[in-house]
């Protein structure tokens, strides 16, 4: 069992395939010269097997798998099915472009829940954002996924200027579709051009959607990143992720591996344990495992003072989000 010493078990473990991507959002790569990590950096399938296992044999028992995009990894196939064989929960985080072409592969490998980056409904706006002319085929995507019979939740990034004209068209899209749709409050990483005053609160959207929609607070799922509520009538759900005006990290029970092996106790801790270079000499990770859960923060990697208002991204000393994965 992985417990810190705020009593919180770790259970949870998103590992990243890919510091590549195939959309180009700038909020979450920076928009310098963009370095993917060469091949032999990165965690090769038998090694993502291997640092799987020795989670699971932790107490692990879901494993969420992020980028960059998930999919673009060439052997994504090869590592769904071999971690498939261990007895976790297997689900993804990606943005659906290529979802078309793995549906077979994902009910093979168990998976019942995709969540799906989409920050936006309209066609010219997701250019703009993504630098991709893809609005249509992961709208296509989502509903073949839904027909496919998975659950499927969309995650929104409130991105100033858009998300204001566009939160009652994402509430009324889970009115005939059994979508869960939850709206995450921008967060500052490496080179995304964050700060305070471009977050919109949860509070702030709610009361656009109040104004417009009867809504029910339902009750959160345990650990769960979202506060989720549901219009009346309507099929799907509408959540909000509130890491800048309200952390969640009483409940966290979360650890990340980095694309190139290094674990992160916390989204905005600044320490990495390098696993994988471990693991290359031969020597046993769990120490190193037990350690970074050791040192974890109660808070937000002990980044930030007290209001998100008074955060500067330029002292917080973390990577993009495309290099840790979300
Ligand atoms: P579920 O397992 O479906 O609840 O998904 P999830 O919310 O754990 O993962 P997902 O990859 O869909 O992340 C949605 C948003 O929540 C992203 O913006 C993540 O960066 C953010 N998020 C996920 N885990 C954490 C976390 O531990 N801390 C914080 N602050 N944000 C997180
Ligand atoms: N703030 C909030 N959410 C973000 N994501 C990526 N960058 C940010 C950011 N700066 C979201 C993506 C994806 C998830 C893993 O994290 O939209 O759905
Ligand atoms: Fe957990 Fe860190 Fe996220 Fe808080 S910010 S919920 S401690 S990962």
């Amino acid at each position: 069992m992985l417990q810190d010493t705020h009593q919180r078990i770790h259970d949870y473990l998103r590992i990243s395939l890919t510091d590549s991507c195939n959309f180009r959002c700038q909020y979450c790569m920076p928009d310098e010269n963009i370095q993917c990590l060469p091949n032999k950096h990165l965690m090769q399938v038998e090694e993502i097997v291997e640092i799987a296992k020795t989670f699971v044999g932790l107490g692990v028992n879901k494993i969420r798998l992020t980028g960059g995009e998930p999919m673009v990894r060439k052997e994504f196939p090869e590592i769904l099915q071999k971690l498939s064989e261990l007895p976790v929960e297997i689900s993804l985080t990606t943005n659906a472009v290529l979802a078309h072409k793995y549906i077979d592969q994902l009910k093979a490998a168990g998976v019942k829940s995709l969540n799906v980056s989409l920050d936006t409904l309209d066609a010219e706006t997701f250019k703009r954002i993504t630098k991709r002319n893809q609005f249509q085929l992961v709208w296509d995507n989502i509903l073949l996924l839904l027909n496919e019979g998975f659950r499927v939740k969309i995650n929104a990034v409130a991105i100033e200027g858009v998300i204001e004209k566009e939160i009652l068209d994402f509430v009324a899209i889970t009115k005939n579709l059994p979508l869960h749709v939850r709206i995450i409050e921008f967060m500052p990483f490496e080179g995304n051009h964050w700060n305070s005053k471009k977050v919109i609160t949860a509070t702030q959207m709610l009361k656009w959607v109040e104004e417009e929609y009867d809504m029910v607070k339902l009750k959160d799922e345990p650990h769960a990143t979202a506060k989720k509520y549901k219009a009346i009538g309507h099929e799907g759900t509408f959540a909000f992720i509130t890491t800048m005006t309200e952390h969640f990290c009483g409940d966290c029970n979360r650890m990340r591996l980095t694309a190139d092996g290094k674990m992160k106790n916390c989204l905005f801790g600044s320490e990495e344990m390098d696993i994988l270079g471990t693991l290359r000499k031969g020597e046993d990770i769990v120490p190193l495992i037990r350690t970074s859960v050791r040192r974890k923060h109660s808070v937000m990697g002990g980044q930030f003072a007290k209001s998100y208002k008074d955060a500067e991204a330029s002292t917080i000393k973390n990577r993009s989000m495309i290099k840790i994965g979300g």
